[in-house]
């Protein structure tokens, strides 16, 4: 291990015997301190670098797809680097050292992507097309659309290795990606508000996760039938091309 890529914090090594919890303040400066690291600000560079190699491939498959069948499969793609807040809290989860090695070895979500597209099989066909690109390494697949949560979330998430040509060459780095509807990213983003509502009593967040679940399946309905009239508009259109060609 390379001690310049070292991030270990001496205040929070004086701790590690608390883990896993962490105060505030110790997260405040742990925070602070790792925005100002080198290392740190190294790697989220290369994270961003990631994110660009993995919306650059998902803009050609639609822009492709928008001229050789005149539809968009991807209505929005949005990417994140994971906050240092974020990320720290999850070494302190998994019980890892603050180290740029662990974080690239053991977190897998610091790069996000967040395809959206507009039918249910838009979802599986820009999956399918990515995962066949021989530069990218399929790590796992979550299947969360066949295989919705309890509380009704529904997204596909993939985790993928992408190759980045630095100056000093190719370095392999994890992106999450994740690919839903418009209507599940619409619910999945009233859910998240939910998680993060700290003065929500029980008895609501009770009700609210209720009424999000049945949400969650109606809108799951909902975007079947939306996929069933793409696919009979698709069909009608089909026909008309065939019947032109017969005359
Ligand atoms: P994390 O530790 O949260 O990353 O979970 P995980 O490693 O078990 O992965 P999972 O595939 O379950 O979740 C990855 C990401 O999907 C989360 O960070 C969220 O962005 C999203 N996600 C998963 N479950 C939910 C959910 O119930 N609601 C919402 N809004 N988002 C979710
Ligand atoms: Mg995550």
């Amino acid at each position: 291990m390379e001690k310049q890529n070292t991030i270990l914090l001496p205040s929070l090594r004086e701790k590690e015997t608390d883990l896993p919890t962490i105060d505030g303040d110790l997260m405040e400066e742990l925070k602070i301190l790792m925005q100002h690291s080198q290392a740190f600000q190294e790697m989220e560079m290369m994270y961003a670098c990631a994110i660009r190699e993995v919306r650059t491939k998902a803009e050609v498959l639609n822009h492709e797809m928008s001229v050789r069948y005149h539809r968009n499969p991807i209505s929005n793609i949005s990417a994140r680097v994971k906050s240092s807040e974020s990320i720290a809290q999850k070494l302190v989860k998994k019980g890892l050292p603050f180290t740029v090695e662990a974080i690239m070895a053991n977190l897998s979500d610091v790069a996000g992507v967040r395809i959206i597209c507009e039918f249910i099989d838009d979802i599986y066909t820009i999956a399918a097309m990515l995962a066949m690109q021989d530069d990218l390494k399929l790590i796992k697949i979550k299947d969360y659309i066949k295989y919705p949560k309890p509380n009704g979330y529904r997204s596909y998430h993939m985790i993928v290795e992408i190759p980045v040509f630095f100056s000093k060459g190719k370095t392999p780095m994890r992106v999450e990606i994740q690919i839903r509807t418009i209507a599940m990213d619409f619910w999945a983003s009233l859910d998240h508000e939910l998680k993060y509502k700290k003065n929500i009593n029980s008895e609501d967040e009770e009700i609210i996760a209720g009424e999000l679940l049945s949400c969650a399946d109606r809108i799951a309905e909902t975007d079947m039938i939306m996929q069933q009239i793409r696919m009979k508009l698709d069909a009608v259109e089909e026909d008309k091309e065939k019947a032109e060609i017969v005359i």
